[in-house]
């Protein structure tokens, strides 16, 4: 077990593709570490969830938990789920935009527009096929963490990059409000 080096925005492997992680290594003693790993990691920041890239694994794993997180204290609680080579499918058309935080973008918010209700599927950390229709929070961290693995980070799904926010100027000025508009 061991907390691991979180990339942050101008890592290259932020902006890289993840590749599949192949179902005959998923069991092995260095896969399984690494998913411990990430969770420790995750854990350690307080994060809502925290994908290979951003530990410098370009491999499809992501780990998603909420637990009375002090980073998201409106947030619903989200299982601990470990997401290998996951699929994901909007359910709907209908985009919300709401607050985002990331630990590769310490200290920062923004408003980013998600699709409100999606399906995932993937294979957990034993290689079981796995379906699950989230939404609205739980879709939100879904959409953000499979984007990472595609090499896609939040800002780049903001609409107006107006609302990128310090956390202390967060706290102060936009604590509370979810929707400028619409
Ligand atoms: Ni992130």
């Amino acid at each position: 077990m061991a907390i691991l080096k979180v990339a942050r925005l101008g890592h290259p492997v932020l902006r890289m593709k993840a590749q599949p992680v192949p179902m005959d290594q998923l069991r092995t003693p260095a896969v399984q570490r690494l998913i411990d790993d990430m969770i420790d990691t995750m854990h350690e920041y307080d994060g809502a969830g925290l994908a290979g890239n951003q530990v410098h694994e370009l491999a499809q794993i992501a780990v998603i938990e909420v637990e009375a997180n002090p980073r998201y204290p409106d947030a619903i609680s989200i299982p601990l789920t470990v997401v290998i080579n996951p699929a994901v499918i909007a359910l709907t058309d209908e985009m919300e935009e709401g607050w985002e935080g990331c630990l590769s973008v310490p200290d920062m918010r923004g408003m980013v527009p998600r699709y409100t209700a999606v399906r995932l599927e993937y294979h957990d950390r034993e290689g079981n096929r796995q379906e699950v229709d989230a939404k609205d929070f739980f879709a939100r961290v879904i959409q953000h963490e499979t984007d990472h693995l595609n090499g896609i980070v939040y800002v780049d799904r903001m609409r107006d990059l107006r609302t990128l926010s310090h956390i202390a100027e967060w706290n102060k000025h936009w604590l509370g409000i979810r929707e400028q508009n619409d």
